[in-house]
């Protein structure tokens, strides 16, 4: 089959296109509003830009939500990593409430503080990255007036609990079960991991940044340019 998405004429009884870049990493998000309050919400349009230094993106569609409104106009962000057994609280937190409601205390989630940004981050999530906002990009939709947002945040510091790690140090994928989303209602989760070592002539040196080994040597990090400011006036649809 072939279908144009301007088109929408894909014939099927779902649109397909959610169900294609999959699975997508869910990016629990933790903000602040001006106030202060707290708000957690799950984005699984959500990755990572680059690794030196590493950066992370998520991309709100919804035109009115507080996340990267609150990213935006505080300049900081959490990314709580969503888990299979946390699957339920995520959930939760996705519901679209006021400000004044607090989605950690809809969910039942206990907050810890963070160590470099003000937003807190969710006890029960075996790893957070604290960012920095860095800029946001504007898409067109096709719903007059409203954007969508891709906020981009540097990652400034992050978290690993200790019992996340495998003896070796690595990421413990299989034991926490990193929860993704398909498309439909369908998730998945972590659960098979294989080993594939890269071959050619670049075999050792894609082999080295395949893995994370250090490219240079740990120290003071040469200085990251300052943070573009954001080309988004605050009024705009979808911040
Ligand atoms: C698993 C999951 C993933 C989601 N991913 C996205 C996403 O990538 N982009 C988006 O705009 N909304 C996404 N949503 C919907 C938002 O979480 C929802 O609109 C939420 O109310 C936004 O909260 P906020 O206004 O506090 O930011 C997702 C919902 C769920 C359950």
């Amino acid at each position: 089959m072939f279908y144009e998405p301007v088109r929408d004429d894909h014939g099927l009884p779902f649109n397909p296109f959610k169900s294609i870049c999959v699975p997508r990493p869910i990016g629990w998000i933790t903000t602040l509003d001006l106030q202060g309050r707290v708000n957690l919400a799950p984005y699984s349009q959500f990755q990572n830009l680059g690794f030196d230094p590493p950066f992370v993106m998520f991309s709100a569609s919804g035109g009115d939500q507080h996340t990267p409104r609150n990213a935006r106009l505080t300049g900081e962000f959490v990314c709580n990593m969503a888990t299979y057994e946390l699957r339920e609280a995520v959930n939760v937190t996705a519901q679209a409430v006021p400000a004044e409601e607090s989605e950690p205390e809809l969910a039942g989630l206990e907050m810890l503080p963070s160590r470099l940004v003000k937003p807190p981050r969710v006890a029960r999530s075996p790893v957070h990255m604290e960012c920095r906002y860095h800029s946001s990009v504007m898409l067109p939709t096709r719903a007059p007036g409203i954007s969508v947002e891709i906020v981009i945040g540097e990652v400034v510091g992050v978290h690993i609990r200790d019992d996340a790690l495998t003896p070796e140090g690595r990421l413990d994928v299989t034991r926490i079960r990193p929860l993704a989303r398909m498309g439909y209602l369908d998730y998945t989760a972590v659960d098979t991991v294989f080993t594939m070592p890269p071959i050619g002539s670049a075999e050792r040196r894609l082999s080295r940044g395949m893995e994370g080994r250090p490219l240079r040597s740990a120290g003071v990090p040469a200085a990251v340019p300052a943070a573009v400011p954001a080309a988004v006036p605050d009024d705009v649809p979808g911040g």
